[in-house]
């Protein structure tokens, strides 16, 4: 009944409820037609008879239904009445049977959220609901989260502001297509000399991040179904950078020397191979010089390009620094990238790609129409910050606390460590989580639920499988909790290990 139907509408109206009565009760006649309540051609109560069911002034009745009239919704016939005007579209039957469904599936359906969501594509419902990493609670041992309370912000501050003070106007315009020339210098000066990446500045392109590099190599260097081979286990980012620009995504085994390709994974020849060598992603694995020769001979051979992504290496911990495959690259199709999220803090949201010479100047076109580039003031600042040396020493003291709080958490989880066919930690000393490798029969996601049940959040291995089904772990992050709180927590986590380890 219409009536019935107005006032449930006025009744759920939430932050609309302030709204004047007559406005109300013209979004609900309004609702009432969009929704098929009332059809074209049907004819309206009358003012009298709708301001007494409604217990409303009829004053504010006509009101509402001068309005809907003046916008086309109704129309008056003189002597006859108010009818729903003909070009009021009509709810098709599909869509009336979802409101109703959803209606009776949901009891607290609110007005306005009656409508049926439209549903996502299917990739969407893919990038929506695969892989999420943001519906992690950030608490001790959460993987990947930094500790930013050693960031000198006043000096920071104190960079930012001199920037904003001289050259106001232009720094408010887009950035250059490539990014603050003055920060390309110095992330390529850097990386020549730490990562042994072989470049010029006008091979780096400053992005917004990993995520923003991925999409761009994706995006320029591939055609919607081309294959990409990625890591098995894999980065869940790159995952998504990958299904949402629609490549084929091929898994490719890791083991303890990286990602290790099968003849069989040579019949799916990639456009695009996706790799972190230095430090596996999750696993902490090391990509070998041989296996790293092997991998660029396969690439040359199916004419792909590699994307190197070197996310953590300025914390390594123990051994000698690894270098970058870039540097080993002769044939000009290694596209090496980093990001500043460890280094600096996340939401600086700053990375740079470096592309071959011969890609350099599309790329930088294709990104500069792509993405706008902005932010010169903050470039400009953090490109003072690396040429001053406050970089360096940043890095340096992050390196020394993670490894402190690195050491901290092995020591912690040792009593679990102990029986021979138990957990392993593997992988490199780097970066700012460790792998702890389990027993295959060990169910990782039932111990890493159980470690929620203490509020400690660690992920199940498994879950950065693609195809795989033979590795279980957990992926443990100390970057983020203190020191206090890794030896308060540490032993807690290696209770749960046992206990999960004693019933399986
Ligand atoms: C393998 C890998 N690459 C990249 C990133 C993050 O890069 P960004 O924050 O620049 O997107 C992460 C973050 O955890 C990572 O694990």
């Amino acid at each position: 009944m219409l009536s019935e139907f107005v006032l449930n509408h006025m009744a759920h109206l939430g932050h609309q409820a302030t709204l004047p009565l007559n406005r109300q009760l013209y979004e609900a006649l309004r609702r009432a037609m969009l929704d098929g309540k009332l059809t074209a051609g049907e004819r309206l109560p009358s003012s009298r008879d709708l301001a007494h069911d409604l217990n409303l002034s009829r004053n504010t009745v006509m009101s509402a239904v001068s309005q809907l009239t003046v916008e086309g919704y109704l129309v008056s016939q003189v002597g006859s009445g108010t009818y729903v005007a003909d070009s009021v579209p009509a709810a098709n039957a599909a869509t009336r049977s979802a409101i109703r469904s959803a209606n009776r599936s949901d009891k607290r359906a609110q007005p306005g959220t009656a409508l049926p969501r439209r549903s996502l594509s299917r990739r969407g419902r893919d990038l929506a609901h695969r892989f999420n990493a943001s519906d992690l609670e950030v608490q001790p041992f959460t993987p990947v989260h930094a500790d930013f309370s050693a960031f000198p912000v006043a000096l920071w501050q104190r960079l930012q502001n001199r920037h904003w003070r001289h050259t106001l106007p232009d720094m408010l315009d887009y950035n250059h297509s490539g990014g603050h020339g003055p920060l390309r210098r110095a992330v390529a000066d850097y990386l020549r000399v730490f990562r042994s990446v072989q470049l010029e500045p006008d091979q780096v392109i400053i992005t917004s991040g990993t995520q923003q590099s991925l999409e761009l190599c994706a995006q320029l260097l591939a055609d919607h179904g081309d294959t990409v081979w990625l890591e098995d286990p894999a980065y869940w980012g790159a995952v998504k950078a990958f299904m949402a620009t629609g490549l084929h995504l091929h898994p490719v085994p890791v083991d303890s020397q990286g990602m290790a390709p099968q003849p069989a994974d040579h019949a799916r020849p990639p456009r695009l191979v996706y790799l972190t060598p230095s430090h596996q992603y999750p696993t902490g694995a090391v990509m070998s010089l041989a296996r790293r020769q092997t991998l660029l001979q396969a690439a040359s051979q199916h004419n792909a390009w590699v994307l190197e992504d070197d996310y953590d290496s300025e914390f390594r911990f123990s051994g000698p620094p690894v270098s970058s495959l870039q540097g080993l690259d002769t044939d000009g199709r290694v596209l090496y990238m980093g990001t500043f999220s460890k280094m600096l803090y996340p939401g600086l949201k700053l990375g740079y790609l470096v592309v071959p010479k011969a890609l350099a100047t599309d790329f930088r076109q294709a990104h500069y129409d792509l993405n706008r580039p902005g932010q010169t003031p903050v470039q400009a600042a953090l490109a003072e910050f690396i040429e001053m040396g406050h970089f360096a020493s940043a890095l340096r003291k992050a390196r020394q606390a993670y490894a402190e709080r690195r050491r901290a958490l092995v020591s912690a989880l040792q009593p679990a460590l102990s029986p021979p066919d138990g957990p392993w930690l593997a992988g490199a000393e780097q970066g700012l989580h460790l792998c702890l490798r389990l027993p295959n029969r060990v169910d990782d996601q039932a111990l890493a639920q159980a470690a929620a049940r203490h509020n400690l959040t660690v992920r199940p291995l498994s879950a950065y499988c693609l195809a795989r089904h033979d590795v279980k772990g957990l992926v443990i992050g100390y970057g983020y909790a203190p020191l206090d709180a890794i030896r308060h927590h540490g032993p807690v986590l290696a209770r749960c290990i046992q206990d999960c380890l004693a019933t399986h």
